[in-house]
């Protein structure tokens, strides 16, 4: 199996100037990472394609003496999979008879079988991609007399894998034909107009009204609406989705980048995160969240995350082992589904998801719900597959998220943790679970958050030492240990920065061998009754040449003498929360050396914002 990196998707069918609509569309689904664009549009009842490897600007600059006046057209970033990114594999392909033309996000799985059928038959091939493969499939059955749809139909009958199919046609140039199974697709529904894209925020300049495709289904786009029908051809009713994300909120709103839009966003996701979960007795309130009887029977939680979401999980465990005493475990979610995980009737499985579309953490859920094992969701996007596939599902209700790298989603996922654990400490009545102390001091977080994020000024001050350094550690204990482990993530990700993350206890016993001059650690030292350790574990390093930028709170007078940098934190009465702000000092650090070293932010290399195919 390859890996595949979600790709973008656009179509507009209406008045306007398509081109223009889906380039637009293309544009707003930029964060995905991709290599190469394309785009087909229907002009005097023939498709015109136009495909380039690189950028969107590539693409356009084709078109620089003006787009087109046409009006109906759909377009591709792809991220390569089969083949290289060159033009040839660009997106979109034809059929053999040069009737259709398809785009396509996902990974046909039986396509080397498929293309040995079709060569048989006299198919050629242009590229190396499973998509034209599956163009060809829908061009063998688009014979005489059947419609697109019905052609479409049939063909993703003989498909196995994933994918979101988009197809226009010659014989039928006045509509769009897609299908779904496992790759997202959505559609918007305008005033005398129709699109679609692969993901929502491509569509709220055009309209709040959407139509999440689930899977199994075509959907015929017109000006004046859509029809979706199953693989039987049966007619579905469809119920639209009213969005009222603000626009803004998925464009960059004055930041330089998402990302640093996304870090500045947190005290207000922390506040949506929690709005109407807190009642007016401070207690926690997470509607339709399995109650006191699957509580009081559950003796083992496993949770199963990816990337952030996974370092979200390990706050979890830590949450509710402390305060719970619930045994929990957490897994990589591509680990856990080739793992053979030990799971009893009494588990409870816990897939956190900003997307809701990683493809590991669904094989993950589709395994233990197999194993008929209680599932839940934490996860960011309303309708995603985890959201939707999950017996319960708590939304984090923290926006889009724009930036490949995680920010906010994470802080509202160990919010999201912190509510289901003072829940399960309510159902399960558990009295030792100070709950209005806690629900308390969350209501306060968002206060504290703004504040956190007037370290930027020391952070730009340890980010310009750091910009040549050769290693940095991320270090703390308990649950700093934890949240180090994100902030190291972020500047490997955004900042290309070797890290060495390690609980700070571990590094004598063989870590330390890498500090000398020209190394730093970024130590994490909330906890109070940590910091004699971790003051011992700073002048390890400085003794062998290493400078740090310590992370504590307000009040601490031992760790700001002996730290060349420091950041001090407001202060929280939990101190799990205190730890969970260090990590905006840590985004933040990321953010400014990743920009002083004029790295590409949003969109760093070899990344991309969902992984929905292995
Ligand atoms: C990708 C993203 C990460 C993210 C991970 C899991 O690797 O680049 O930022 O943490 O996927 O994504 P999910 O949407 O499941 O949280």
């Amino acid at each position: 199996m390859c890996k595949q990196i979600m790709c973008g998707i656009a179509g507009y069918v209406g008045p306007r100037k398509a081109v223009d609509v889906v380039f637009d569309q293309l544009k707003r689904l930029e964060y995905r990472g991709y290599d190469s664009a394309g785009v087909a549009y229907l002009e005097n009842g023939d498709i015109n394609v136009l495909k380039r490897a690189g950028k969107l600007n590539e693409l356009t600059g084709l078109m620089a003496d003006g787009t087109p006046n046409v009006h109906l057209a759909i377009a591709h970033s792809r991220w390569a999979t089969h083949g290289a990114p060159t033009d040839e594999n660009a997106h979109p392909h034809f059929d053999q008879f040069e009737q259709i033309s398809i785009i396509h996000n996902g990974i046909i799985e039986n396509y080397l079988d498929l293309k040995a059928e079709l060569a048989q038959q006299g198919s050629e091939f242009r590229s190396d991609t499973d998509t034209e493969v599956a163009a060809h499939v829908i061009g063998c059955e688009y014979t005489e007399g059947v419609a697109l749809e019905e052609a479409v139909r049939r063909a993703v009958k003989r498909l196995r894998g994933a994918y979101a199919l988009v197809v226009v046609s010659k014989r039928e140039p006045e509509k769009i034909v897609c299908a779904r199974n496992a790759s997202p697709l959505v559609i918007g529904l305008g005033e005398g107009e129709t699109m679609l894209a692969s993901d929502i925020p491509a569509l709220l300049p055009y309209t709040r009204s959407v139509i999440i495709l689930e899977d199994d289904r075509i959907a015929v786009l017109l000006p004046e609406g859509v029809r979706v029908t199953n693989l039987d051809g049966q007619e579905l009713p469809v119920t639209p989705l009213h969005i009222d994300w603000d626009v803004s909120a998925a464009e960059k709103g004055g930041y330089e980048h998402f990302m640093l839009k996304e870090i500045h966003e947190q005290p207000e996701v922390v506040r949506q995160c929690l709005a109407g979960r807190v009642d007016d007795k401070g207690r926690a309130r997470l509607d339709n969240v399995f109650g006191q009887s699957v509580w009081n029977n559950t003796d083992r939680i496993v949770i199963v995350a990816c990337g952030t979401s996974y370092h979200a999980g390990l706050m979890g465990k830590y949450l509710f082992e402390k305060l719970l005493r619930l045994p929990t475990d957490v897994f990589h979610a591509s680990e856990f589904r080739y793992g053979d995980p030990v799971l009893s009737p009494n588990s409870l499985a816990l897939f956190i998801s900003q997307s809701g579309e990683t493809a590991d953490t669904l094989a993950a859920l589709k395994l233990c719900q197999a194993r008929r094992i209680r599932t839940l969701g934490i996860v960011n996007v309303i309708g995603s597959s985890i959201a939707r596939e999950c017996d319960r599902t708590i939304i984090t209700q923290a926006g889009p998220e724009i930036s490949v790298a995680s920010t906010k989603a994470f802080t509202a996922q160990v919010i999201a943790l912190v509510l289901l654990m003072l829940h399960v400490a309510q159902e399960k009545e558990m009295p030792g679970v100070r709950v209005e102390e806690i629900t308390r001091d969350l209501l306060e977080l968002p206060e504290l958050a703004q504040r956190a994020m007037l370290a930027e000024g020391e952070i730009i001050r340890a980010a310009e030492k750091m910009r040549d350094a050769k290693l940095v550690f991320f270090l703390g204990r308990g649950a700093d240990a934890l949240v180090a482990l994100e902030g190291a993530l972020k500047l490997k990700e955004i900042a290309y920065v070797a890290t060495q993350e390690s609980p700070a206890g571990e590094m004598k016993h063989g870590p330390l061998a890498l500090v000398e001059k020209g190394v730093f650690a970024v130590m994490g030292a909330t906890e109070s009754e940590m910091r004699e350790k971790l003051a011992s574990n700073i002048k390890e390093m400085q003794a062998r040449g290493g400078q740090v930028l310590a992370i504590t709170t307000e009040g601490d007078d031992l760790i700001p003498k002996i730290a060349e940098f420091v950041v001090r934190l407001p202060k929280s009465g939990s101190e799990f929360l205190n730890a969970l702000l260090s990590i905006i000092p840590m985004q933040l650090l990321a953010y400014h050396l990743a920009r002083l070293n004029g790295c590409e932010i949003d969109q760093p290399r070899n990344l991309a914002k969902s992984v929905t195919v292995e």
